[in-house]
């Protein structure tokens, strides 16, 4: 019997690309079923030509229920997925709430689906930014051993959520008909700016965005030696996260290496073709389901080092996408029942 799947967070941003993904991919399931809060309960949402109405998330909505989908913020994710689990049902968290765990896989499908081996009801997915880079830096290690990562990103609004997304666009819109501008969602204006804080400052200085891009490398790859420094960086831009990233491999590999292991690898599409002026962009990755490289191109001021230029669909492959084929992969395996 195919699954009973939860879509929790269903109206944000990331609960309709999890439909909009869930329907494209043509997913088995025996009943979807839309949550959000309160506020929500009644509205419809799209699906399949149909409309689904949205339930109220409360502590009885996993009964019958298989398989939990959330993306309904931190707090929500930290009180409802152990009340799922313990009702049998598995749940793919895409909030930071379960994230370090030790009882919690940490998953990208392309680099470590083994993890998924071992969950005991609640498996997370990563952060958004982490997510393209583990696709991209997965075939380099295995080929080289990566020793250090140096990486500063260009994070679209969408990974804040819909508030974040009507603030860039009424920002915009007032800026050009001369009105001053709000900022609530971000602590700055964020239309035609760029502002190097992503979620809230660390003792160390570091930004939790930052950190988590550092923790959660080590987890995933399950290998504590790679050492990874970033700076992350909100721009003025929809859809689509972008990052640079400098690379030092213990193993030598030129710039043709990368680029042919790169093209061999899962999830990853190489756009790296400078005499045409083409590299990988946000507003060509937005929609898109791969992870897009380019720029690739040897650091001339170490032995073994790298550069490159990685972009991809941040609420897809960053987000919905990612969880979708965290869930496919438990059904391929198995594994959608609580041990
Ligand atoms: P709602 O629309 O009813 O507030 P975004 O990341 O785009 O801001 O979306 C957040 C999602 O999480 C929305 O679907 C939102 O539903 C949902 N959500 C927020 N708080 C809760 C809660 N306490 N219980 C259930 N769903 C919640």
């Amino acid at each position: 019997k195919n699954p009973v799947v939860a879509v929790c967070g269903a109206t944000g941003a990331v609960g309709r690309e999890m439909l909009k993904v869930l329907e494209q991919r043509d997913f088995p399931y025996s009943e979807i079923i839309p949550m959000a809060s309160y506020r929500s309960a009644g509205k419809k949402v799209p699906f399949k030509g149909e409309e689904l109405t949205v339930v109220e998330l409360t502590e009885n909505s996993f009964e019958g229920v298989d398989l939990a989908l959330f993306s309904a913020g931190g707090s929500t994710s930290e009180k409802f997925a152990p009340i799922a689990a313990k009702s049998g049902c598995v749940v793919v968290d895409n909030s930071s709430a379960w994230r370090m765990n030790d009882e919690c896989p940490l998953v990208v499908p392309e680099v470590n689906p083994h993890d998924l081996d071992w969950h005991k009801g609640i498996i997370a997915n990563p952060n958004c930014s982490t997510i393209q880079m583990m696709v991209a830096l997965k075939p380099i290690h295995d080929e080289a051993k990566i020793k250090r990562v140096v990486v500063s990103t260009y994070q679209a609004v969408s990974g804040t959520g819909q508030k974040a997304i009507e603030e860039l666009e009424n920002q915009v819109r007032r800026l050009m008909s001369g009105q001053p501008v709000v900022a609530d969602v971000y602590p700055h204006q964020i239309a035609f700016n760029c502002l190097p804080q992503i979620d809230v400052f660390m003792d160390n200085g570091y930004t939790k965005e930052e950190m988590k891009m550092v923790n959660e490398t080590v987890k995933i790859m399950g290998d504590p030696s790679i050492k990874v420094t970033a700076t992350c960086v909100r721009v003025p831009v929809f859809y689509g996260h972008s990052e640079s990233i400098n690379i030092e491999t213990e193993e030598k590999l030129s710039a043709d290496d990368v680029r042919s292991l790169l093209s061999k690898a899962p999830g990853i599409i190489v756009e790296d073709y400078p005499e045409k002026k083409a590299y990988p962009m946000a507003i060509n990755a937005a929609g898109e389901d791969a992870t897009y490289v380019g720029r690739i191109r040897e650091d001339e001021t170490i032995a073994n080092g790298i550069n490159m230029w990685i972009v991809s669909d941040n609420i897809r492959k960053g987000a919905a996408l990612n969880t979708v084929q965290i869930a496919e992969t438990l059904i391929e395996r198995d594994l959608v029942r609580v041990p």
